[in-house]
């Protein structure tokens, strides 16, 4: 029997558990990676991508957000800032991790990807390595890595799914949406990738709630049939005028209107993702970044 008083043993639990809840988001320092993709292009993903960065950040955790979407990178713009460098200049060694990386708000760091993610594929080996070393110097400053991985049923949505600790899969209401949702799932080859984390689906622009789980529920029951296996319904965001505006303000709508329906929607998807993380806080154990850029470059650009 423990001879230590009693006070003393519950003082100790306590801190086990305060310890294991501050570990959820942050196990052994390694932050959390979330992929947003999408099949279809222009379903939201930048502006949830963006939102969600913005709830975390105000549950104090420290976001990264890498604007990796290979064609169009467009976060510094609906973010209300104009990114000067990006990962291409780190690639060419003209600047530092820390002249490339915009402070968008207090806890929110903007990593602008774009060309450079493909630059990265030309390096040798040794100047990869010394890049990935670098991109690991992020792990310093972040809690969560989230990436805005733009659209479409190509490799790198392969490769953003399997380099990732979750991934977030956003379609909306429209039939053609619908279908190059499955058609992700079906790319990935299900809804459990085999080193990453599994599938999750959001349904964007939803006009209601009933809409919005006969989306989820018609992609999860095809996936499940077809495929084994079906994405985890995260939530839905109503469609929401807002988001337009602010767009078109260049603001963020999470800020400019944060007691919207869609600002609303954001907080019970963020609160859904903690709650999914924390039924498992060991498994899978977040990768790391610079595990997470090299199985990224090698997926997206050096498997044939
Ligand atoms: N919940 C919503 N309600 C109303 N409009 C929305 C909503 N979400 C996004 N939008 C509109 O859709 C547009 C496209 O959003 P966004 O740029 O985030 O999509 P995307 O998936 O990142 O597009 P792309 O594939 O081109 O990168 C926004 O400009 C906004 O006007
Ligand atoms: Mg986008």
């Amino acid at each position: 029997m423990s001879d230590k008083p009693l006070e003393q043993d519950q003082a100790g639990d306590l801190r086990r558990i305060v310890e294991k809840k501050r570990q959820v988001l942050r196990q052994k320092g390694r932050p959390k990676t979330l992929a947003i993709l999408s099949g279809k292009g222009g379903v939201g993903k930048s502006n949830v991508a963006i939102a969600l960065a913005c709830a975390f950040a105000d549950k104090n955790k420290q976001v990264v957000l890498l604007d990796a979407d290979l064609g169009m990178a467009n976060l510094d713009i609906l973010c209300g800032v104009s990114a000067k460098y990006n990962l291409s200049h780190l690639v060419e060694g003209s600047r530092t991790l820390h002249e490339i990386l915009l402070p968008i708000e207090k806890n929110i760091l903007l990593l602008p990807g774009g060309v450079g993610l493909r630059e990265m594929a030309d390096l040798d080996d040794d100047a990869l390595s010394r890049i990935f070393e670098t991109l690991s110097g992020l792990e310093q400053l972040s809690d969560l890595l989230i990436l805005d991985a733009g659209a479409g049923i190509h490799k790198g949505v392969r490769a953003f799914a399997q380099a990732a600790d979750t991934t977030v899969l956003v379609t909306t209401p429209e039939p053609t949406s619908i279908r190059d949702a499955y058609g992700v799932i079906k790319s990935l080859g299900g809804a459990h990738s085999s080193q990453g984390g599994d599938l999750m689906l959001i349904v964007n622009m939803a006009n209601n709630q009933r809409e919005a789980y006969d989306v989820a529920e018609r992609i999860r029951m095809a996936s499940m049939q077809f495929l084994g296996s079906a994405p985890i319904f995260l939530g839905y965001i109503l469609k929401d005028n807002n988001i337009e505006r602010a767009v078109r303000m260049r603001r963020i709508f999470y800020r400019l209107t944060p007691s919207s329906a869609a600002a609303a929607c954001v907080r019970k998807i963020t609160d859904e993702i903690i709650r999914l993380w924390e039924g498992r806080p060991v498994k899978p154990e977040p990768k790391g970044l610079k595990a997470f850029f090299a199985r990224l470059t090698r997926g997206l650009f050096r498997e044939k």
